[in-house]
């Protein structure tokens, strides 16, 4: 099947970026959230990310205009019906994702491919409810998306050959590495990285080190690009409880048990970047 438009269901961080890297890649998109104000702002994170990209000279001034003008964006899921791919990319909550995807299975073409760019909810349970389940596939995004290689192409045990094999090779079409997984809570991305953010959590609510004193250890030490506390507040520390969550609701063991300090920093509302104030202030 030939792809050529994309719908993206979902206009934040993630949703915005995906939105981009098709469009960058020379698909029609359309982005669609609930309200007006919210796909503006994701259409706004996307000039200012192209706007980088230009200052930069990675992008001509001439191609971001074509990036934008591929765009379109509503506040009716009724507008991806045409679209041969759809990425869904709102919050992780199992109950809106499975009124989405029934959705989608009913407005959509049943040889369109519905992929989720959840970060630890089962594609399988995602699935379960639309017609042709088949073809349902997870597409893991990482963020910043614009700047990531890597996708996680998440099976189902529904999920056919074919529908997988198509999001593989799209991926690599938008410039991305694709590495299929199997679907397990938090796939592989999150199954590993989130222990080490708790564990370095731990660290700073035992009084281990200080968060930079943390965060200098990992950068230095084992040259990764930034500290896991910073990379908490990237991702959001409210999503980063939600995924030890569902690695400590699922898989049953107490390894997953998110510290209390993750937990007291998302009820304070200290979000991490979104919020201006997490380990760090923004
Ligand atoms: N679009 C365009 N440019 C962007 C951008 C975006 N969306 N986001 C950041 N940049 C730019 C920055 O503005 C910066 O530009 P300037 O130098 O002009 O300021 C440039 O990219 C490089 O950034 P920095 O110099 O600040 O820092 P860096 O060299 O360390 O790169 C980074 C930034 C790519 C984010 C890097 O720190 C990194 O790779 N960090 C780890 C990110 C990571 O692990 N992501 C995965 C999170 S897990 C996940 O997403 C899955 C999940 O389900 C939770």
């Amino acid at each position: 099947m030939e792809i050529k438009r994309v719908g993206v269901i979902g206009a934040g961080t993630m949703g915005s970026g995906i939105a981009q890297v098709f469009a960058q890649s020379g698909f029609d998109v359309m982005m669609v959230d609930v309200k007006q104000e919210l796909v503006d702002s994701g259409f706004e994170k996307i000039k200012r990310s192209l706007d980088k990209f230009v200052s930069k000279k990675m992008v001509s001034a001439s191609d971001a205009e074509a990036v934008l003008a591929r765009i379109k964006r509503s506040i009716d899921i009724k507008e991806v019906s045409s679209c041969e791919i759809v990425v869904e990319a709102v919050f992780e909550e199992i109950k809106v994702k499975s009124e989405i995807f029934q959705k989608l299975s009913q407005i959509c073409s049943s040889d369109s491919i519905l992929t989720s760019n959840t970060s630890s909810i089962s594609i399988t349970k995602i699935a379960a409810n639309v017609r042709s389940p088949e073809r349902v596939v997870g597409m893991h995004f990482m963020n910043p998306v614009p700047l990531m290689k890597l996708v996680e192409v998440v099976k189902g045990l529904r999920t056919s050959a074919e529908a997988l094999n198509t999001v593989v090779e799209l991926t690599k079409k938008l410039g991305k590495e694709p590495v299929v997984v199997n679907d397990s809570p938090g796939f592989v991305s999150n199954r590993v990285l989130l222990p080490m953010i708790n564990e370095a959590i731990f660290a700073l609510y035992e009084g281990v080190a200080t968060a930079e004193a943390i965060d200098t250890v990992m950068k230095l030490g084992m040259n990764h690009p930034m500290g896991p506390l910073a990379l908490a507040d990237l991702i959001g520390l409210d999503v980063c409880l939600n995924i030890l969550e569902v690695l400590h609701r699922e898989l049953g063991d107490p390894k997953y048990r998110p510290c209390p300090l993750l937990k007291k920093m998302v009820d304070a509302g200290l979000l991490g970047r979104k919020t201006g104030r997490g380990f760090y202030n923004y």
